[in-house]
This record gives structure tokens, C-alpha cells and sequence, in this order.
């Protein structure tokens, strides 16, 4: 099962890293609703690759052709199927890794589940080349959310253990970018350098380094989502699993949550200016039993640093059975985080209208 399948929203993602295209099939968007290719592709470029020295030196143009489901630029209520092709492919610099698998990577599980027959060039299917049709399914998602008062921002909260400023977890109004660095989505240019620092000196290194993605969903009414099974956090995390080095996630004050007393991580309630049921804090993140509370949702998930370094490494040859050592060349990213960012965007995208496109 490699869909993503929620109670509305069915998203299914196709292709591989060097075949002639990938692309998305995206069941459960009401008809009627608008679809603006230039605001799309503004987006689906936040993701591509080639743009800066924080990201793989391959290029791709990454432009959705809709097959399905989009007719004059609305929304049909059908299928909407969008490919995208792969233009930039350098197989070569793959086939020291036939047998010889890389450590981090997915290839060992992956030669014991497909075989010889797998498509291992640029990493097959586990290439987060997959996240270019999240981002255009997605990306499509957020334009009708935005119509909806629904608005999904994140940023690079930490990479290399240096951190940005984080979203302050009750206020509402968006946050923008350090301008100076559109292409590295920090809020404090001071963090954002030193984080950039950071990354290009593990490149030299030959190495690379991990990051947390922060999000933030507002404008979500309280009494959405399902209990158990249902939860709006499972629904999430159901979405942005499928973003490959996706190594954790938490929900509001997550994990630091188990060492605060009761009364320190209940978030006390309040009546605002406009009559409406808030939360003074927001320890809870914006789901409480699965629901959404009404507060901004705010989660963050965890990147595991690149698994593809330059450094050499220990592995095994699998068709020797001997232990040999391993120097992987090829094109990769030395912080997925960074580009990661937009696709924590279009998963909470995909999970957010799944429980609103219910009502
Ligand atoms: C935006 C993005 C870019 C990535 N780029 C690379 C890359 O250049 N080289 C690499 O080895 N892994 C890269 N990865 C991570 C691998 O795809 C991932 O670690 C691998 O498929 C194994 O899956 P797992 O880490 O979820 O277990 C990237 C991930 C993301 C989200």
C-alpha cells in the first residue's frame, strides 16, 4: 500500500528517479474549484532541484501536465492525474550500487524485497524525486484551503543543531521568510546563515547534516477529524511518513510534553474578543482526542541527515557476501531538510483536506 488513504482524500504517487516520469492520481477534491498553474508552479519550484548549493545539482523543470481532473482550471470532481517528466538523469552514477548498498539508504531492504529486477537508478522509487507530485498534489490542495481561510506555512526550524525562531504556538498571522534567503525558508537570517555555514562545511567534508521542518496549520475550525484510528495527528503523520529521511514527528510541545507536570501542559481556555473559545497556551498543538481544537496546528518532523555522502564508507557486495568499502558518486542534497520544507507543506495539505473536505 503506497497510498496515501484518508476518509476523503486518496492520494497515489507513481513512477521512479530515472524512469520517464512520475506523477500523482488525487481522488476526493470537490468539483468547481479553481486551479492556478502559475501559483502551482511557484510552489512545485520552492521543492525543485538545481537552484542553490543546498540542494542536488539536478535539474529538473518540474511542470505538471494534468491528464485527468482538471477542466478549464477548475477542479472536474474526477480523478485529477498529473505527470511530470524526468529530464535530468544521469544512471551512471549509479551502477557502482547494483549490489553494493548504500548505508542510510534504502537499498539493502530494497534488493531483499524486489530483487535484481528493482529500478535502483537514483534511488527508484524511495527517491525524494516522489515528492515532486506530493508537492503538485498538494500544491493544488493548498489553493482551495486558502479559498477555504485554511493556511499551511513551515520553515526550517533547526538544521546542523542550529536553530531558527520558532512560530509563537498561539498567534495567528503568517510569518515571513528572512527575505534576504528566499531559497532557504528561515524566519531569523542570523540562524539562517549560520545554518548555511553549517551545511556547506559538512559538503566539504563530505558529509551531510539533518534538520527539523516546522509547520503550522491555521484557520482550521475546532470538531474536525475523527478519534482513535481517525486523529488528525495520524492523518498527518500518515502524509508526511511518505516524505523520504522522515525520522520522527511531534505535535505542539510533543515529546517535551512528558517531562511538564498537568498543570504546567494543560492549556488553560478563554473567551476572545470576538467570543470565540481559544487556549492562553498551546501545548496540545491544535488537536486534542484526534479533533482539531481550533488553535493553530503546529507540528514538526524530524530529517535525518543525507544518506548519500561523499565520505567513504563500510558496506557489503551482495552477490560476494564480503564486506568491501563503499564511494558513492552522484548528485545529492547535504540537507534534505532545506528542501524538505515544501513537502511538509503539501502532506499537511493532503492530511488538512482530508478532514475538512468531509464537512
Ligand atoms: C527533499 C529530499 C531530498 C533528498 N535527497 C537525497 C539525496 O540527494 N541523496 C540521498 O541519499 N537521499 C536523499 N533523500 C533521502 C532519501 O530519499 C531517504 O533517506 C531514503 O529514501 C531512505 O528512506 P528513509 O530515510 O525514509 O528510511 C532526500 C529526501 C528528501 C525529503
Amino acid at each position: 500500500m503506497t497510498d496515501f488513504c484518508g476518509e476523503k482524500i486518496r492520494l497515489h504517487v507513481f513512477g521512479a528517479s530515472h524512469a520517464p516520469a512520475i506523477g500523482f492520481e488525487l481522488q476526493g477534491v470537490p468539483a468547481g474549484e479553481a486551479v492556478d498553474p502559475a501559483v502551482l508552479q511557484v510552489f512545485m519550484d520552492r521543492r525543485a532541484p538545481g537552484r542553490n548549493a543546498f540542494s542536488t545539482a539536478r535539474k529538473e523543470a518540474d511542470v505538471p501536465v494534468f491528464e485527468s481532473g482538471i477542466t478549464g482550471g477548475k477542479t472536474d470532481g474526477g480523478l485529477i492525474r498529473g505527470v511530470i517528466a524526468n529530464r535530468d538523469t544521469r544512471s551512471r552514477d549509479y551502477e557502482d550500487l547494483r549490489y553494493v548498498p548504500r548505508p542510510g539508504h534504502a537499498d539493502y531492504p530494497a534488493y531483499i524485497r524486489y530483487g535484481e529486477e528493482r529500478d535502483f537508478r537514483g534511488g527508484g522509487v524511495f527517491s525524494a524525486r516522489l515528492t515532486a507530485p506530493l508537492c503538485a498534489a498538494g500544491g493544488i490542495l493548498l489553493q482551495i484551503l486558502a479559498r477555504k481561510g485554511v493556511r499551511i506555512e513551515a520553515h526550517l526550524l533547526e538544521a546542523a543543531g542550529i536553530r531558527d525562531r520558532a512560530y509563537d504556538p498561539v498567534a495567528e498571522e503568517p510569518e515571513n521568510y528572512a527575505d534576504s534567503e528566499p531559497d532557504f525558508p528561515v524566519h531569523s537570517a542570523e540562524a539562517g546563515r549560520k545554518m548555511q555555514e553549517a551545511i556547506l562545511q559538512a559538503k566539504e567534508d563530505g558529509d551531510s547534516v539533518g534538520g527539523i521542518v516546522e509547520c503550522r496549520i491555521t484557520g482550521l475550525p475546532a470538531g474536525l477529524g475523527e478519534p482513535l484510528y481517525g486523529s488528525f495527528e495520524g492523518r498527518i503523520a500518515q502524509a508526511v511518513f511518505g516524505i523520504p529521511a522522515v525520522k520522527g514527528i511531534e505535535f505542539g510541545a510533543g515529546f517535551e510534553a512528558a517531562r511538564l507536570r498537568g498543570s504546567e501542559n494543560n492549556d488553560p481556555y478563554y473567551i476572545d474578543k470576538n467570543g470565540c473559545v481559544r487556549t492562553k497556551t498551546n501545548h496540545h498543538g491544535g488537536i486534542l482526542g484526534g479533533l482539531t481544537s481550533g488553535m493553530p496546528v503546529i507540528f514538526r518532523a524530524a530529517f535525518k541527515p543525507t544518506p548519500s555522502i561523499a565520505a567513504e564508507q563500510d558496506s557489503v557486495d551482495l552477490r560476494t557476501m564480503q564486506d568491501t568499502r563503499l564511494q558513492i558518486r552522484g548528485r545529492h542534497d547535504p540537507c534534505v531538510a532545506v528542501r524538505a520544507v515544501p513537502c511538509v507543506i503539501a502532506a499537511a495539505a493532503v492530511a488538512a483536506a482530508d478532514i475538512l473536505f468531509v464537512q
